[in-house]
């Protein structure tokens, strides 16, 4: 066993008192429910990605609130949370829209109480080439995928903050860091995601809110199911796993960073691309 510091006085360096509270959370077990009891938060429940996280964290002993636009699919996920005996609740509206995240965020916390951990998932595309790019499907990418990470981070922010403890995940893309052609507003907002990860983690570490990043490759959800099949076949030749990624592998690097397990990263940003990119 380490021994570990809890309270820990710098001395002051460069005029700055550098007094810490740096008071570890007491390290859980290596088995069992990674968030046993954590109110969690999930946009873009409704499908794909989100839905695995939604199950995953249920999996985990987390309670759902889950947030979408589709009603049906979002019914459905709530039904596969509570089947793995948690309590799950979701909310409909936007996450581009501060209307719809104050509304939603008011419900959570009349029906939870707070929040524990955050997942900014839900997002969107509108494929078009730079030069052909609309400014409609520039601004509809940017309000959901970028503006809606902001919005419901800062909502929740405030409730981690008076809490002295949170973990927010965002889902980026490896769009983000490498671009790709026809995607110039997607790529604008992911690598967007990854620059407001990192600013959210500086901000809130002394309040011990801990803020990383997850990066997709191609994972097969609705949102590339249209891709043309060369693409398909591309993808796959230049992913040295050679194959597309599953909903779930997302999910359990999004548990890493929402559970104890990364009690100590934050501002991190976390490649699930089977090698893509490297
Ligand atoms: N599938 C991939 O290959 C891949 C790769 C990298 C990153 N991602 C990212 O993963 C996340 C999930 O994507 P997916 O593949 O599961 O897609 P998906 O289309 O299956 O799911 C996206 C969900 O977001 C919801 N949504 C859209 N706009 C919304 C809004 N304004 N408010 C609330 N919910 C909204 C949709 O209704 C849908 O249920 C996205 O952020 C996406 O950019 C996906």
């Amino acid at each position: 066993m380490y021994p570990r510091f809890s309270h820990l006085s710098l001395a002051p360096t460069n005029g700055i008192n550098a007094t810490l509270d740096a008071t570890p959370p007491p390290l859980i077990p290596a088995v069992g429910p990674r968030l046993a009891h954590k109110v969690c938060v999930v946009t873009g429940a409704a499908s794909g990605i989100g839905r695995a996280i939604a199950v995953y964290f249920a999996k985990q002993g987390g309670d759902m609130a889950l947030i979408d636009m589709n009603d049906e699919g979002l019914r459905e996920t709530t039904s596969m949370c509570e089947a793995q005996g948690r309590r799950a609740a979701y909310f409909i509206g936007s996450v581009g829209s501060k209307a719809d995240v104050d509304r939603m965020l008011a419900s959570i916390i009349t029906i939870f109480g707070t929040v524990d951990v955050l997942v900014n998932n839900a997002g969107i595309s509108r494929d078009n080439l730079f030069t052909k790019m609309e400014e409609a499907q520039w601004d509809a990418v940017l309000n959901v995928n970028l503006k809606g990470v902001f919005l419901m981070s800062q909502a929740i922010a405030h409730v981690m903050r008076a809490k002295g403890a949170g973990s927010i995940v965002n889902i980026s893309s490896i769009v983000g860091k490498s671009g790709n052609i026809g995607v110039a507003n997607y790529g604008a907002a992911k690598a967007g995601v990854i620059g407001l990860t990192k600013c959210i983690a500086k901000e809130m570490g002394r309040h011990h809110v801990r803020c990383n990043c997850v990066l997709p490759g191609f994972v097969m959800t609705p949102l590339i199911a249209n891709l043309p099949p060369k693409v398909m076949e591309a993808v796959i030749r230049d992913t040295p796993l050679g194959r597309l990624g599953e909903p779930e592998e997302i999910a359990r690097a999004c548990c890493f960073f929402a559970s104890e397990d990364g009690s100590y990263c934050t501002g991190n940003c976390l490649e699930v691309a089977g090698g893509m990119f490297m």
